[in-house]
């Protein structure tokens, strides 16, 4: 069943100049989850943060952090960020050789377990994980940047992700990430997914700007400052 809409800011669209305040700023504008988007310069091209840095993020904001791993190999890093606090954690099937016992891995450090689809990784890989996952996160721009174009093919997907998911009856997250904006968050609404990361279009503006832009990824109607 397609749960109630949640918004994950990715902070990787904050000023990383002042984390601790964009992430108080951004929970106190409404949002969901706090999306960590972890890259490696090897799986992904790009580097961004380690576990120092959710540790240090946790005290700033009680809601969830959603720790999205894209490195490779994952499994030797799993207890750290467990650890330094995080509440879902991520992996992409490519990440390593034995998903599974990665999902399992995740799991017996207490926290839920994601895994997420690149646009051109096939749905297979969740066939046999399907009881064994709390989320299932959709690539919707290749992984390692902010600020990607929303690949259409993405809604092909999630519409059969949410077939699966439905025909499963657990209550597993859908979530979708790259490219959401006003116009194609309303679309992967459509299409079943129940979560929607965005960096750019929730980290724009201002910390004044935040909550209108969180309540418009939702469907509310909130003019933009100044227009
Ligand atoms: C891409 C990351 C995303 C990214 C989204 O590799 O997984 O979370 O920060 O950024 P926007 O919303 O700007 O596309
Ligand atoms: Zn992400």
């Amino acid at each position: 069943m397609q749960q109630h809409v949640r918004i994950a800011p990715s902070i990787l669209s904050a000023d990383f100049a002042k984390l601790g305040d964009e992430v108080r700023a951004i929970t106190a504008a409404g949002a969901d989850y706090i999306h960590v988007d972890v890259m490696d310069g090897h799986f992904v091209p790009n580097l961004t943060i380690g576990p120092s840095v959710v540790k240090a993020l946790r005290p700033h904001s009680a809601l969830p952090f959603d720790v999205h791993l894209m490195i490779a190999p994952a499994d030797p890093y799993i207890a750290e960020f467990a650890n330094a606090g995080a509440d879902i954690i991520t992996v992409h099937p490519e990440a390593g050789p034995h998903l599974h016992r990665t999902i399992q891995l995740i799991k017996s450090h207490g926290k839920k377990a994601g895994v997420a689809i690149n646009p051109a990784t096939s749905l297979d890989v969740v066939d046999y994980l399907i009881d064994d996952v709390d989320l299932i996160l959709i690539m919707s721009v290749n992984p390692g940047f902010g600020g990607q174009s929303f690949i259409k093919e993405a809604f092909t997907k999630i519409r059969a992700v949410r077939e699966r998911i439905d025909q499963s009856g657990r209550a597993i997250d859908l979530e979708v990430d790259g490219g959401i904006n006003d116009k194609t968050a309303g679309e992967a609404i459509a299409a079943g997914a129940d979560v929607l990361v965005a960096g750019t279009a929730t980290f724009s503006g201002g910390n004044n700007a935040y909550a209108g832009n969180i309540r418009r990824l939702r469907g509310e109607s909130v003019a933009r400052p100044g227009g």
